[in-house]
């Protein structure tokens, strides 16, 4: 079941791991490239490189066109109103550390509110955490209803006249459950606040529409849709934007520099100071490519046989405990699924499990607050993508069921 022919266009998913074929379900770390991606990078360095926007010769010129066509691809991906209003970072990390710091330092005052959720990232924490540290605001957490989905009650008593910033993940990266973005935002308008949007864990999954969000701003990373490392993007209201000072300067983001002022460029440059990752802007248009190819109807539809093939699977396995699987989130679940294996540490089941050739990820997944939300200090998290398969989940069921034998818990 669900499709094997993508594999041809995926050769790592065609290696093993410990001599056994790989079956690699850590995607929502990072997903693997197509061949089409690599070529792309491969064609950019061996035919094309040259630092953008600044030689006038014919190289320089393909370099820059390279980079602002991928720009105006990822507006059109995310249908942003304006290519100006999409910042190449290194990744959604850098993206949402560009807002807290440079919107969030601007305009959040001592005794504002910043509200966020207990399932955030990291990246969208402890970010928040350092505005609020620095300008003497408070942080205000949403938590979650019994199921892992956002309390609404808890919701409508966060967002106040005193919060000026909303910042929520699209889709936990732990739990893979949707937030109702369009919901939040509409909450955050209402009392003058801005919203801020992780999209790492959605734009890979399902379609993402900035408008139909209502999103001020909304970031996500190239490496975790097909793309390599190091792009990364952030969308932002064009008045924001220009509204907002630089978060990195130096050489490309400037008007005029005399000897104790300067001037700004216009956007986007004005928040892209120094050489950028071209290769990666290559690389993006080509994963752009490959997805749009695929389509998100598909890749859901294939996500969605995975999980309600994986799901009764593990269920069976009386060791398994499964955080945010209940079937009153079905609706809103992505292809991530957390679990612990009873009386044993995630990194040792996912040691054993590398020993099967099965790449899980165990540990906090940077979401410590909500692991401890969730009174664990850990769990493993297996996450899918379009390329895996029904025979991937039946390995990894495999592999389970010799976790606690292999510690001798179980005969
Ligand atoms: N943010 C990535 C994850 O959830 C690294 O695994």
């Amino acid at each position: 079941m669900t499709d094997k022919n993508f594999l041809r266009d995926f050769p790592i998913l065609n290696r093993t791991m410990n001599g056994k074929p790989i079956v690699y379900l850590d995607n929502s770390a990072t997903t693997q490239k197509p061949e089409s991606v690599v070529r792309s990078i491969c064609g950019y360095y061996g035919g094309c490189n040259a630092n953008p926007h600044r030689g006038a010769y014919q190289l320089s010129i393909r370099a820059t066109d390279i980079y602002e066509t991928a720009r105006a691809r990822v507006a059109k991906f995310i249908n942003a109103p304006s290519p100006a209003e999409i910042i190449f970072t290194k990744n959604a990390t850098e993206s949402l550390n560009l807002v807290a710091y440079s919107y969030g330092l601007t305009n959040v005052k001592s005794g504002d509110d910043i509200v966020i959720t207990v399932s955030e990232h990291h990246s969208n924490l402890v970010p928040w955490q350092r505005v609020a540290q620095s300008v003497g605001a408070n942080l205000k957490y949403i938590y979650l209803n019994a199921d892992g989905t956002l309390n609404d009650s808890d919701i409508d008593q966060k967002i106040s006249d005193r919060t000026k910033i909303v910042a929520v993940t699209h889709v936990s990266n732990v739990l893979g459950l949707k937030n109702d973005v369009r919901a939040i935002a509409d909450k955050a308008h209402a009392v003058g606040a801005v919203i801020v949007v992780d999209g790492a864990q959605s734009t890979p999954h399902i379609p993402v529409d900035v408008r139909a969000l209502d999103a001020d701003f909304f970031a996500f990373s190239g490496h975790k849709m097909l793309s390599p490392m190091g792009i990364g993007v952030l969308y932002g209201r064009e008045r924001l934007l220009d509204a907002m000072p630089p978060f990195l300067s130096g050489g490309d983001m400037i008007e005029y520099v005399e000897e104790q002022s300067t001037t700004y460029a216009e956007l986007p440059q004005k928040f892209e100071a120094g050489t950028q990752n071209v290769g990666g802007a290559a690389g993006l248009t080509a994963a752009i490519d490959y997805i749009e190819t695929v389509g998100f109807d598909r890749i859901e539809s294939i996500e969605r046989q995975l999980l309600d093939y994986a799901l009764p699977r593990l269920r069976e396995l009386p060791f398994i405990e499964l955080y945010g699987c209940d079937q009153s989130v079905l609706d809103r679940k992505t292809g991530i699924i957390a679990f612990n294996v009873r009386d044993v540490h995630p990194h040792d089941v996912s040691t054993i499990l590398d020993l099967e050739g099965v790449a899980i990820r165990a540990g906090h997944h940077c979401a410590q607050p909500l692991t401890k939300y969730l009174k664990q200090t850990a769990t493993c998290r297996a996450s899918f993508y379009f390329y895996n398969t029904t025979d991937d989940i039946d390995r990894l069921v495999d592999a389970l069921k010799k976790v606690r034998k292999v510690l001798r818990l179980d005969p």
